[in-house]
């Protein structure tokens, strides 16, 4: 596979020392992908872009976030069509490594374990940690992986995900320190839909249907900033699953503190909070988040 123009495509350990050998001297940025990139992905490479010499996209559909009867196999791999996205980018090169790269069986990535971590790891317990426990510790294990072998300056994730965009805060912060983290907001189709690779997933019928979530919860958000007592909190939350449940299988749909994400269950602490969702529409599990402003 050639990349386009002057994109360098680095699919090998030796060929990232290469690319850092040739800019050594510069800030190189890096936004780790899975791939089958979206718009969403490309606000990350501009944000990157905005602080950095060179923007490294890397591509690497991570097993460790997968659990068993998860989608790993089927996940989308769209390497050509990725490639022609990010010529029209910042992008300058695409670190695409093999597994034995990541998880070499020498390597010692148990330093890597969230649960070596006890102020982080409770991050992990809420939200999408219940349904998908291995989740967050694969996201540490294959991101810290990559900030060892490429040292970017600074790389960037999305607040769609905003609950991993907070623990791989807070653990770069303790094992990374000086690289940044760096994020973007959510990028949405033309009817609010969060843009996610997982929407590959629908026909023309489902993506009407997926629609109903950011709908609902705009409205839920506008309706709990005006809120004033405990009661009223919780009868909107239900009115808005009761809504839902029309259209899909609620995993949660819940107010949480921006910070600790502990619950907030009265208009009393709303300022620093969003309201976090995630529904399954068949099998397709779709997440997405609002701050309660
Ligand atoms: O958000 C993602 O696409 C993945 O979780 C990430 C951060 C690339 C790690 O595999």
């Amino acid at each position: 596979m050639t990349p386009s123009h002057n994109i360098q495509n680095l699919s090998s350990l030796e060929q990232l020392q290469q690319y850092q050998n040739q800019y050594k001297d510069c800030r190189i940025g890096l936004v780790p992908t899975m791939g089958n990139l979206h718009s969403g992905h490309l606000s990350l490479v501009e944000t990157v872009a905005a602080h950095c010499d060179k923007v490294m996209v890397s591509i690497f559909v991570n097993p460790a976030q997968f659990s068993p009867q998860e989608d790993f196999a089927s996940y989308p791999r769209t390497l050509e069509k990725d490639i022609a996205l990010l010529a029209n980018t910042a992008c300058s090169a695409i670190f695409i490594p093999k597994n034995e790269e990541i998880y070499p069986s020498n390597a010692a990535l148990s330093i890597y374990n969230l649960q070596n971590y006890p102020d982080v790891e409770p991050l992990s317990k809420v939200l999408c940690g219940v349904s998908r426990p291995h989740f967050f510790d694969g996201v540490v294990k294959v991101v810290c992986r990559l900030f060892e072998l490429v040292q970017p300056y600074c790389a960037c994730f999305g607040e769609k995900d905003y609950q991993q965009l907070l623990i791989l805060q807070k653990i770069t912060a303790k094992l990374f320190p000086t690289i940044k983290i760096l994020s973007s907001p959510t990028k949405r189709n033309a009817k609010k839909l969060a843009l996610s690779s997982r929407n590959n997933y629908f026909d023309a019928e489902q993506l009407e249907f997926a629609t109903q979530l950011p709908n609902c919860m705009k409205e839920t958000v506008q309706r709990l900033v005006s809120c004033q007592s405990k009661e009223q909190w919780q009868i909107i939350l239900k009115e808005a699953k009761k809504h839902l449940e029309k259209y899909f299988s609620i995993d949660y749909f819940e107010v949480r503190d921006n910070d600790d994400l502990q619950l907030v269950e009265s208009p009393n602490a709303k300022l620093n909070a969003r309201l976090f969702a995630a529904v399954y529409l068949q099998d397709v599990r779709l997440i997405d988040n609002n701050p309660i402003t």
